[in-house]
């Protein structure tokens, strides 16, 4: 049977990681897959981290299943943290989570929950999204459809072409919107323009999947969920989908949330009685221990104080490596206005770099990005800016 199998490309973010470790390029620099690093180019364990996997081998009794929905403790505190405690929805009991492997398999819950109330729902994804959210929803059996969002010419937000699309968008269907940092382009909606948009997915009655993998990496914990809290605030049905990968730097643990924003309370009991039978056709149950980090940490006014703190530490980081690129590229002379990139938010930003000048990078500097010139911000450190911007200077 096994003959018959074509071999599959390696995924293009992924794929990045292994030829990196393999370049044995002294300056070689990693601007591939989106995980944070320090200055020295090294992707430490939060200290809150640590302290609370201590406690937690400490206390910890037994590792009996868990269940489908996780732990019911860390998915009452993600919702907190992700909805705020104030939300209207939140004293309304309409919303319910379950945890799962990281926020791929929330995604992944989704869209397994979507299907089973619309079999014909399609998804539609901004233009560009995270490449693996079209290969997700599809394996799922979900038609993915696409609203226009980034602008590569002028570096802006496509606001107007995008809520013309949203007009367009029935209630049969979904629309997958991210919460901040967007993801590949760094290029996020204002308040204002998610109020338009919130408004507008209430005159449609579309359900909105809000993907949040980047809490805390924009501008703050709060101002990063504007757009889930304002939307769970105001429309009768959502999800959200979140991630615990990069905001407490638990990447390999694998642990986020999958919760669901229902009418009223009854509603809400039923659609997580669909989401526990989905996850336990998948996957039965989610692993805890990621979970139990966060749970102790949030539950924990020093230990989450801690993390605020070190999470504020990731972020100015972030943004200080955008304005360092752009004033190091005046520096060697590059004429192309790169100011964009310090304006941008989170992880990425993309170059704007032909694939060519990619490859270019690739092949004779070792630098390394996504074809399509999505850098992750995170792989610049003052000890590499020099070398990069010199080398950009030279493909340009
Ligand atoms: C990325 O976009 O680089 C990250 O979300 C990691 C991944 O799984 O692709």
């Amino acid at each position: 049977m096994f003959e018959k199998l074509s071999p599959m490309p390696a995924d293009p973010i992924l794929g990045l990681m292994a030829k990196y470790r393999e370049d044995t390029h002294p300056n070689k620099i990693d601007l591939g897959v989106g995980v944070y690093k320090d200055e020295a180019g090294h992707t430490p364990i939060l200290a809150c981290v640590k302290k609370a996997e201590q406690l937690r081998i400490d206390t910890e009794e037994t590792k009996v299943y868990i269940g489908p929905a996780g732990s019911g403790s860390f998915n009452q505190l993600i919702g907190d943290l992700a909805f705020g405690t104030d939300n209207p929805a939140i004293l309304a009991n309409r919303i319910r989570s379950v945890s799962t492997p990281g926020g791929t398999g929330s995604l992944r819950v989704a869209a397994d929950f979507i299907k089973r109330i619309n079999p014909n729902a399609a998804i539609w994804v901004s233009d560009p999204t995270w490449a693996n959210h079209i290969g997700l929803f599809e394996a799922a059996g979900i038609t993915v459809k696409t609203y226009p969002y980034y602008d590569h010419e002028n570096k802006t937000l496509k606001f107007d072409e995008m809520l013309a699309t949203l007009a367009t968008i029935s209630s049969e269907d979904v629309v997958l919107l991210h919460a901040c940092c967007h993801n590949p382009s760094g290029m996020d909606l204002t308040n204002e323009q998610w109020d338009k948009v919130i408004e507008l997915t209430q005159q449609q009655g579309f359900t909105p999947l809000i993907d949040m993998a980047y809490q805390g990496f924009g501008e703050s914990v709060d101002q990063d969920a504007y757009g889930v809290r304002q939307m769970a605030a105001t429309v009768e049905d959502m999800i959200l989908c979140s991630s615990c990968s990069k905001n407490f730097g638990l990447y390999r643990e694998r642990i986020g949330a999958c919760s669901i924003v229902a009418k009223d309370s009854q509603t809400a009991d039923i659609a997580l009685s669909v989401l526990l039978y989905v996850v336990r056709c998948i996957y039965s149950m989610p692993p805890a221990h990621g979970a139990a980090i966060v749970e102790t940490i949030l539950g924990s006014s020093d230990l989450k104080q801690q993390w605020l703190d070190e999470l504020k530490v990731m972020r100015d980081r972030i943004n200080g490596n955008r304005a360092m690129l752009v004033n190091k590229l005046i520096e060697k002379g590059v004429t192309r206005d790169f100011s964009f990139i310090a304006q941008q938010k989170g992880m990425f930003s993309f170059l704007g770099i032909t694939p060519e000048q990619v490859a270019q990078l690739q092949r004779e500097h070792s630098i390394y990005m996504v074809d399509s010139s999505r850098i992750s911000i995170a792989g610049i450190s003052e000890a590499n800016v020099d070398y990069l911007a010199e080398s950009i200077a030279k493909v340009l």
